[in-house]
């Protein structure tokens, strides 16, 4: 039982990696694997919007997408975890959404049953930035309301987010119950 956390912040040492980190550690205390993609570190290049996207057989960019769309296609859960930049998603993460124009256009559905929304912002974007995200995920998985846990909340320097003890309790609880909802589903 694997999750699978895209982070869309630029910032290793940042508020959403160390949301992020809490919900893995509380996950991992119930036995489920973890892998944290900060797609920052990798090369994923904007959608360049074919027309006839769905007559390839693959995407034509070529670059860590690719493998990076694989593993959040086969995760049995998955986090999408953001801080808000000019009031949605920073660039990093919007490219990764575009890029599933390709699985969009191929009626590729993906495998998670439990999915997980966490995102950061200074004062304002927040609602935007959900928005984007969960129509992102009643796209691509096909699990009901009470599968899909959201944490948000407010920091903005590096290291800010300690200090908002509520916001870091809110993701340890939704890393602990994503690997219960996922541990229910396989039993
Ligand atoms: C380019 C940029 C745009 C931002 N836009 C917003 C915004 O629209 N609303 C907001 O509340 N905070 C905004 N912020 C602040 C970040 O959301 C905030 O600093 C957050 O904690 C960063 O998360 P991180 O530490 O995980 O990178 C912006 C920051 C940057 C660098």
């Amino acid at each position: 039982m694997k999750i699978v956390t895209i982070v869309g912040s630029p910032r290793q040492e940042g508020n959403t990696n160390y949301l992020v980190d809490k919900a893995l550690e509380e996950a991992a205390k119930l036995g489920v694997d973890t892998e944290k993609i900060n797609l920052g570190e990798y090369d994923v290049k904007p959608c360049l919007g074919h027309d006839n996207c769905a007559s390839y057989k693959a995407c034509l960019q070529q670059d860590d997408a690719g493998w990076i769309m694989d593993k959040f296609r086969e995760a049995d859960g998955v986090i999408l975890a953001t801080p808000v930049y000019w009031y949605n998603v920073p660039a990093q993460m919007k490219a990764f959404i575009d890029r599933h124009y390709f699985p969009y256009k191929h009626d590729q559905k993906y495998k998670a049953k439990a999915v997980g929304i966490i995102i950061v912002a200074e004062q304002e974007g927040i609602e935007d930035t959900l928005h984007t995200l969960k129509q992102f995920t009643n796209w691509f998985f096909n699990i009901g309301e009470d599968r899909i846990f959201v944490v948000n909340g407010y920091a903005n320097k590096i290291g800010d987010v300690r200090e908002n003890t509520k916001l870091v309790t809110d993701a340890g609880n939704l890393g602990r119950q994503m690997a219960q909802a996922l541990k229910k589903e396989c039993q």
